[in-house]
């Protein structure tokens, strides 16, 4: 049902954790399955995304999914960064099964909602950054 990649990022996740005052940070939550998902993103002055992390509270497929999205990201300009769409993630990861599509859905949220707090804190605009859709909430709260 999974692919392998699939697998190896909900086995192995890469960059859980959190950023100590991080440049931007997105939190959606799906209102259907209640999977919550939180990306970190410190970016540096050049707009260059130097380190992302995640800490999902949800489905494995969700976690593969911020997985893959923070490795994705990393690197990347901010309008760069813009690209890693669930399509993105879901290609890097072979493919998810169609009822896991919306958990991939969350990550590019979760992504796109860090990135416009950091443009909103250096009071800037950033083009093609529109709000989320009606089933993903921005900015509920986790409790750690
Ligand atoms: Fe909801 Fe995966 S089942 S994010």
């Amino acid at each position: 049902m999974y692919s392998e990649k699939v697998m190896d990022h909900f086995q192995n996740p890469r960059n859980v954790g959190e950023i100590e005052n991080a440049s931007g940070v997105g939190t959606v939550g799906n209102a259907k399955c209640g999977d919550i998902m939180r990306i970190f993103l410190d970016i540096d002055e050049k707009g260059i995304v130097r380190e992302a992390r995640f800490k999902t509270f949800g489905c494995g497929a969700a976690v593969a999914t911020s997985s893959m999205a923070t490795e994705l990201v990393k690197g990347k300009t901010v309008r760069e960064a813009l690209q890693v769409t669930n399509q993105a993630v879901t290609e890097a990861l072979d493919g998810l099964p169609p009822v896991k599509v919306h958990c991939s859905l969350l990550a590019e949220e979760a992504i796109r909602a860090a990135l416009r707090d950091y443009a909103q804190k250096r009071g800037i605009v950033i083009e093609g950054l529109e709000e989320p859709g009606e089933e993903i909430h921005e900015n509920r709260h986790i409790t750690d």
